[in-house]
């Protein structure tokens, strides 16, 4: 039988009907399986965008499907979750997301699935760690968005300031995909020239205090874009796809993704974003930078956030030994 490359979307929101837009305007994988509780959405959506191959860069099949189907799928995208409800705490938006995945990673498993799984639904970071522990698949073989779009939105912001193109502009947001993570300026360039030089090259133009500014609007951003039109989409669908292209063609790319970290950063048994390399088999190295004291403080500091916050939910579903306690 010919080898043709499935990804199967679980969860048909916002996001992944974008994604799954930006997936057949990009011509990336032959297949596209669409799978959501809400099923009049997930089977509208499959309609609507078949009526789209007409004009589409390559051919796909896509359908509105079900666990099944996830058996000869080479990624799971997981979109799929509760949104956070007023009066609801973060914690809350946890547990009942982890019960979610729970379910939702068991039919993927029961299905036969042997494939890559990348997870955007948030906490981001936590929920990945739930997948990698619910699903039994190696650790490079569950990949969380992380910091991706944290990262895009920072080569935006530094591409707007510095008035070069976003694709010319080199820097990343690692650490928690949320409030506390933080930029890694030691590292961060414009076309080979580091920002702080940049800074330099031009002071009646650029300053430094400018880069606090910057963070702030790309950590912000989230908050900025509900404010106004409710969900945040676009930008994180099309960030899916890049990392879904670069897996399905084996590029070696290298993405601030949620990766495992055992041991790199001085930190332990946690998946947070991280520069690394992906190709068809996953995360193949997590990139260990040199980071400058503050950031490595800073990063210390977000990875204990994300140790703490989740641990009521690795406590209810796993036991002693790391495995998951509940069937
Ligand atoms: N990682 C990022 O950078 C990033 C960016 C934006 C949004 N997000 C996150 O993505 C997630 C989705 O956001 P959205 O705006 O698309 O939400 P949404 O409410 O529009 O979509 C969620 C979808 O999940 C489905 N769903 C819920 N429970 C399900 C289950 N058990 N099985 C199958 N499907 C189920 C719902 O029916 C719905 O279609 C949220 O957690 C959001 O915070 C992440």
């Amino acid at each position: 039988m010919e080898r043709v490359n499935r990804v199967a979307l679980v969860g048909t929101g916002a996001v992944g009907s974008s994604y799954a837009f930006a997936l057949l305007n990009q011509g990336v994988a032959d297949e596209l399986v669409m799978i959501d509780l809400n099923k009049d959405k997930s089977e509208g959506d499959a309609m609507d965008l078949n009526h789209g191959l007409a004009f589409a860069p390559a051919n796909k099949k896509i359908w509105f499907g079900d666990y099944e189907d996830c058996r000869l799928a080479d990624i799971v995208v997981i979109t799929a979750g509760a949104n956070q409800k007023p009066g609801e705490t973060r914690l809350d938006l946890l547990e009942k997301n982890t019960s979610i995945f729970k379910n939702i990673v068991d039919s993927v498993m029961a299905s036969g699935f042997d494939g890559i799984f990348v997870v955007a639904t948030n906490p981001v970071d936590i929920l990945t760690y739930m997948t990698w522990k619910f699903s039994g698949l190696p650790v490079h073989r569950v990949i969380g968005s992380g910091t991706i779009l944290d990262t895009a939105r920072l080569r935006f912001q530094l591409s707007e300031y510095f008035q070069v193109d976003t694709r010319n502009i080199h820097a990343y947001i690692m650490g928690e995909h949320g409030d506390s993570e933080l930029p890694v300026w030691s590292h961060a360039n414009v076309g080979g020239r580091s920002v702080f030089d940049r800074i330099q090259d031009y002071p009646d133009k650029y300053d430094l205090q400018d880069l606090d500014h910057i963070f702030e609007q790309v950590r912000d951003a989230a908050y900025h874009i509900i404010e106004r039109k409710g969900a945040t989409h676009y930008g994180i669908a099309m960030g899916l796809v890049r990392l879904t292209k670069a897996i399905l063609h084996n590029e070696n790319a290298v993405f601030t993704i949620s990766g495992y970290v055992d041991g790199a950063y001085g930190v332990e048994d946690l998946y947070i974003g991280v520069p690394a390399i992906v190709n068809r088999h996953g995360i193949t190295e997590i990139i260990q930078l040199n980071l400058n004291e503050e950031e490595q403080a800073k990063f210390k500091k977000s990875a204990s956030l994300l140790k703490e916050t989740m641990k009521p939910v690795v406590e209810k579903y796993m036991n002693k030994e790391g495995h998951p306690s509940q069937k």
